[in-house]
């Protein structure tokens, strides 16, 4: 599949867009401060799949969390701006995935994937 650029002006602080790339439904999450502290604040050695924000996020853009929406338990579809982690929420069986994309509660082993993209310019990303 090509390559996909996301136009991100339009996506107010606290609201999440989804897009599709290669036929995988994209989440991205314009984080308000709330959800990029409560992400950072965790103590990353105590998560069941240990990856700081920092690591998930792009360096000077780190209100932007960019991952992809397939829960890494059995595939369903999370729902954004859910659960108890102000991230995402899988009904499929429960799984609890924080505003960092990280799961933190619930049967999925993995974190949320964070596919390859890049900033083209402060309001525009390439994904792939
Ligand atoms: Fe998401 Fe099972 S598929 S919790």
């Amino acid at each position: 599949g090509a390559p996909i650029e996301v136009d991100l002006s339009p996506v107010a602080e606290g609201q999440d867009i989804k897009v599709f790339w290669r036929g995988k439904p994209i989440y991205i999450s314009h984080r308000t401060k709330k959800q990029i502290d409560e992400a950072r604040a965790v103590n990353v050695a105590s998560l069941p799949d240990p990856q700081s924000d920092e690591a998930r996020v792009k360096s000077g853009h780190d209100q932007w969390l960019v991952v992809i929406g397939i829960c890494t338990h059995l595939g369903c579809i999370p729902i954004a701006h859910e659960g108890n982690y102000d991230g995402f929420f899988c009904p499929c069986h429960g799984s609890q995935y924080d505003s960092s994309g990280r799961i933190r509660q619930g049967p999925a082993p993995a974190n949320l994937a964070v596919p390859p993209y890049t900033f083209v310019s402060d309001t525009k990303i390439q994904i792939g």
